[in-house]
């Protein structure tokens, strides 16, 4: 294969006097249909018109789509954006960069054009999740995320009638919105061992040898 003649030598686009016209590269049969690859549709791809970020969803918000979206939420981002959104993540809790809560009055409000492209290009220290993350998933995505704003952010005046009576009684707000880190528990060293003279250490441990071994109690 390595030494196999090519049209064009090693190079793609190289010259070649194969063809009268010097390409090596041949125009696609007419009437070839794209399958699959065929990004038509660049709202569904970029979330953008022209240069603004969208305002909308390409598609219907389905119940489908909101399962969906939170399957690949809880997948993707919950490392460090947590499961409620609020950027309390464990990677975060590890010591990365501490994003936006998505409760923060910016992202709120922020459109879902603008979230697809961060998931689609990435966002200062956050790497994208292009390869990872279908086009209509990353819409599936955002979905979820719109959700979990509203259920941290919702007056009871929003709440359909019928729904109400199902409310557990009200409770403090949890504290979402704010931007300081749990510290990570402290992990301390178990104190350290005397030392003791290798003989005196022999002692000890065929003392240990010769106690019966005490029944464990069972946990209950
Ligand atoms: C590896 C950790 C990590 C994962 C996983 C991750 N992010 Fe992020 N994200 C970050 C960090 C860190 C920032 C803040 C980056 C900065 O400010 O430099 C951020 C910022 C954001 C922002 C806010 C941008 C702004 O304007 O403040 C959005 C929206 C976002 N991420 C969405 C997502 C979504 C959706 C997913 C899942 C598809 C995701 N992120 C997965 C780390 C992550």
């Amino acid at each position: 294969m390595h030494n196999q003649p090519r049209v064009g030598g090693n190079r793609t686009y190289r010259e070649s006097d194969f063809f009268p016209d010097g390409r090596s590269e041949r125009d696609l049969p007419q009437g070839t249909v794209a399958r699959g690859r065929l990004r038509e549709d660049t709202y569904l791809y970029t979330g953008k018109v022209g240069n603004n970020v969208g305002l909308v969803f390409p598609m219907p918000v389905t119940r489908e789509v909101l399962d969906r979206g939170e399957q690949r939420f809880n997948i993707y981002c919950t490392p460090c954006h947590s499961a409620l959104g609020n950027a309390r993540g464990m990677i975060v809790l590890r010591g990365l960069k501490q994003p936006t809560s998505f409760h923060d009055e910016r992202l709120r409000n922020a459109p879902v054009g603008y979230f697809f492209d961060v998931i689609t290009t990435g966002f200062g220290a956050m790497p994208d999740y292009a390869m990872q993350i279908t086009p209509e998933d990353r819409w599936a995505v955002i979905a979820y995320i719109r959700a979990l704003q509203l259920s941290q952010n919702t007056s009871l005046a929003q709440v359909p009638e019928q729904l109400r009576r199902n409310l557990p009684p009200a409770q403090p707000a949890p504290q979402t919105g704010g931007t300081e880190v749990t510290p990570p528990r402290q992990i301390t060293a178990p104190a350290e061992r005397p030392y003791l003279p290798q003989e005196e250490q022999q002692k000890q441990q065929q003392q240990k040898q010769q106690q019966p071994q005490q029944p464990r109690p069972r946990p209950r």
